[in-house]
């Protein structure tokens, strides 16, 4: 699967375990930045994440901040973006069967580096249920 991934600095670390974890996985990854431990502004990397899956360039995006909160408020600005803010596992299989979520955000302040590649499995392998989920997400404005 096509995927782009982003962080600030406060997400830099986690990216680069989660980066060694979707290559093993085979996926064909799009590292957008940041590419060091500088500070930066998180809602330009999620900007970058976002443009990639709305232009068809990406399938998903994943997003790593301080919290992921920045991250998640960030991404959900953009029309057809549907960005879950995840820490354990059951809202990554949930954010993937009942809300199609096409961005996965974590926190690298709050979510260890093992229970990170859980939550990254399970929303990758997981698929949207469709149906009364559909019409859901369809009324989102
Ligand atoms: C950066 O210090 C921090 O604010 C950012 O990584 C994120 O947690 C914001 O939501």
């Amino acid at each position: 699967m096509k995927i782009a991934i982003g962080s600030d600095h406060g997400g830099f670390a986690l990216k680069k375990g989660i980066l060694a974890l979707l290559q093993v996985l085979g996926h064909d990854i799009e590292d957008v930045g940041c590419f060091d431990i500088e500070s930066v502004d998180y809602p330009q990397l999620a900007d970058a994440v976002c443009k990639k899956v709305i232009k068809g360039k990406a399938e998903k995006g994943i997003l790593i901040c301080g919290t992921g909160i920045g991250m998640s408020m960030a991404a959900n600005k953009h029309d057809t973006i549907r960005a879950a803010l995840c820490s354990e596992q059951y809202t990554a299989r949930m954010s993937r069967e009942h809300n199609d979520a096409n961005v996965l955000c974590m926190g690298e302040r709050v979510t260890g580096p093992g229970i990170a590649e859980e939550i990254v499995r399970t929303w990758l392998s997981t698929d949207f249920g469709g149906g009364r989920h559909l019409r859901r997400i369809e009324l989102f404005s």
